[in-house]
């Protein structure tokens, strides 16, 4: 069949509250044109993340009413570290509220000042935590990473000569190295598992810790099953298993491929490190088995990996990445090629070539996107990346927009009308103004920033 079904019925919807295009040129207005202000129910399709907002299934709201709250020794944790340990075989495993505290205590103990954390790209949140211990993050993504049109199978791959000339430059200023699977920031772009091999034995040949941000970990070893040598006829926890198995210890955000709403985990090997890290978990996030999770919260991420490896789940996923980035690629605007695992990114520089980067040609598309259509996506770009610690500004190395599927929520119905938006927006893009900032915070200003419209 060329049809690839939705593998599942819906039990119970949200509805999705109508506005019209002129309620929205309003709305986005008063939000200082900046996304992240709206409020969710003026969007009609909400693509600003994969994170959080996926479907839960009825076997995971039925394990939460399996959640045991107690404070200490919950079997809720117990399920959850077997679940993980299933997959990711950490010594360790360490439950934090969400995936960005868990980088937090990795950083509080590898970050500081005067130190360099090379990854093929480091994600917005990753990169905060670095920087804010004094230390700085290095993107040594391969070169046809940063090439939107090229159709390499593994663009997320760390460059391997890229990361042997850093360990020799920077020497013992480096604490660990990182890769991050999906590449989210790169496009969501996958990392093969000999690129993940390469990367360890790299990392163990200059005795450097090596961890995974392993937040899209299914969907990377779908791509690796359809894309390398010898792994098609592998079953997807195998292939799981074999790519953890090369770290010293992971970053989790449960609220990508655990199927949770909130969630994640810091898994370490070495006793030490993980007593470290268990103390400032303790002051920060809670006891080290709930972490900031609720006992329920840990349920529904112990059932969410059992059905995150599926693979009937996994094909329609990426499929529908790909039937929305190939039916853009058709009406001729740029997409990221190929379709990431969970989302689709657009090439706003090279689609609106009349707004320069420092005019936030990305943000342009976004506010244009949710003005016409009601979609919100995410500025990946300038915006987020563009501004640096000593206050200087310089275009970063891609404007894309980021259109994440959350999983699971959306129909095909609703991907066929984001496609039929872009084919109105395609009439009406080259009189799209670009924008300044008006206001911004010091750290990751995409956020909250303000931002004028150059025309109005
Ligand atoms: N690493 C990657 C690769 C991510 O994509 C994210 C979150 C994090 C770490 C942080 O996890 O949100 O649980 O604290 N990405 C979301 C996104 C926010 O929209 O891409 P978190």
């Amino acid at each position: 069949m060329k049809t690839i079904i939705e593998p599942f019925r819906i039990k119970s919807v949200e509805p999705i509250r109508m506005t019209t295009r002129e309620e929205r040129q309003t709305l986005i207005r008063d939000a200082h044109f900046n996304l992240f202000g709206l409020h969710s129910d003026d969007v009609l399709i909400d693509l600003l993340t994969d994170s959080g907002t996926g479907a839960m299934s009825a076997a995971q709201w039925a394990a939460v009413m399996r959640g045991d709250e107690s404070y200490a020794g919950s079997p809720s944790f117990y399920r959850f570290e077997a679940a993980v340990k299933s997959l990711m075989p950490f010594a360790h495993i360490i439950p934090t509220h969400q995936g960005r505290a868990a980088e937090a205590i990795l950083f509080s103990i590898f970050g500081g000042l005067g130190r360099h954390i090379p990854s093929n790209t480091h994600f917005d949140t990753t990169r905060g935590n670095i920087e804010a211990s004094g230390a700085s993050g290095h993107d040594l993504v391969i070169d046809e990473g940063h090439d939107p049109a090229s159709l390499h199978p593994f663009k997320g791959n760390m460059d391997l000569a890229k990361l042997e000339a850093f360990l020799e430059t920077h020497g013992d200023t480096v604490p660990c190295v990182m890769i991050t699977i999906t590449n989210n920031a790169g496009g969501g772009q996958p990392v093969s598992l000999e690129n993940i091999r390469g990367t360890a034995a790299l990392a163990r040949k200059y005795g450097k810790p090596f961890f995974i941000d392993g937040c899209r970990f299914a969907e990377n070893a779908w791509f690796i099953k359809q894309r390398e040598d010898g792994q098609g006829d592998r079953a997807i926890p195998d292939i799981v298993r074999d790519c953890f198995a090369e770290g010293d210890g992971m970053t989790m955000s449960a609220k990508k491929d655990a199927f949770g709403n909130i969630g994640g985990w810091l898994a370490l090997n070495d006793d030490g490190l993980a007593e470290q890290a268990r103390a400032h978990l303790i002051r920060t996030e809670g006891f080290p088995t709930y972490g900031g999770l609720s006992g329920r919260d840990l349920e529904a991420l112990a059932q969410g990996l059992t059905e995150i490896v599926d693979e009937d789940y996994l094909r329609y996923r990426i499929r529908t990445n790909s039937y929305i980035g190939e039916a853009l690629d058709a009406l001729g605007v740029p997409v990221v090629k190929p379709a990431g695992g969970h989302a689709v990114f657009i090439d706003a520089r090279a689609w609106l070539p009349h707004i320069p980067p420092l005019n936030y040609p990305g943000q342009a598309l976004a506010v244009a996107l949710y003005e016409l259509g009601g979609i919100r996506g995410c500025e990946i770009g300038t915006v987020m990346f563009g501004a640096h610690p000593d206050g200087t500004e310089t275009p970063a190395a891609m404007d894309l927009v980021r259109l994440a599927i959350p999983r699971r929520t959306y129909t095909q119905s609703h991907a066929d009308y984001v496609i039929e938006v872009f084919a109105e927006l395609g009439e009406i893009k080259d009189r799209l103004s670009g924008f300044r900032i008006a206001w911004q915070p010091n750290l990751m200003r995409h956020f909250t920033c303000r931002f004028e419209r150059l025309a109005d």
